[in-house]
């Protein structure tokens, strides 16, 4: 499975493309809002940093104006993939941009017909926000299995990136669905590297290394 890192932070992403394990990057507006430098100063930093998919949205509502938004977007580097909200408008936008070869990841997708309905106009990345449907009391990872069975039943090639990630089981279950990527928060990555019988091994280990005649 494909782990991408579900932020806007060039130090967070630096970090973890250190670790190895970096396949891409998701923003949105609200994690580009934490950030004090310029949306697309920003971005281009991290497109030329991690080579993977690099996730920007529109903000636009209306097909032609997210074509074009999303046009510019894709102009900022070739590794950009633009995110647009499920809806009558994206799709009409996603038709179009993929005749133009720019990757769309399909973003707020909350039902497998938005998911359905986003890989046939051409979406190449869906992304169902797990976490959100958890809130509300919706088991977001039945919805996971169905997408992912979907696609399969009909060998569409769009990708699923499971968003809305909370904490490192819901990796862990999506990749035993098998699903092809996960957008993970960098609480959330560092939480999936670290144990406490690891932490307790180490100190172990230390401590009678200090024992052992050298
Ligand atoms: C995914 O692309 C989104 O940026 C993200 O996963 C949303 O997560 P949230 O529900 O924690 O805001």
């Amino acid at each position: 499975m494909k782990l991408f890192l579900d932020s806007a932070n060039f130090e967070e992403i630096r970090e973890v493309a250190s670790w190895g394990v970096l396949d891409g990057v998701t923003t949105n507006p609200s994690l580009c809002s934490k950030e004090t430098v310029s949306f697309e100063d920003n971005i281009r930093k991290i497109c030329a940093l991690c080579p993977g998919p690099i996730s920007a949205e529109c903000v636009s509502l209306k097909a032609g104006e997210i074509v074009a938004e999303a046009r510019g977007l894709a102009g900022i580097a070739p590794n950009i993939a633009v995110k647009i909200p499920v809806g009558l408008e994206g799709l009409k936008a996603t038709s179009i941009l993929r005749g133009e070869g720019v990757a769309v990841n399909m973003t707020l997708v909350f039902s497998t017909g938005q998911a359905l309905l986003a890989a046939k106009a051409g979406a190449r990345f869906v992304s169902p926000f797990i976490g959100r449907l958890d809130d509300v009391s919706e088991d977001g990872m039945a919805l996971i299995e169905e997408i992912v069975q979907v696609f399969e039943n009909y060998h569409l090639g769009t990708e699923v990136i499971v968003a809305s990630v909370r904490h490192p089981r819901h990796v862990i279950e999506a990749a035993l669905i098998g699903a092809d990527i996960a957008t993970v928060p960098y609480g959330v990555m560092e939480k999936l590297v670290k144990h406490p019988l690891t932490d307790i091994g180490v100190e172990r280990f230390l401590a009678d290394w200090r024992k052992v005649k050298k």
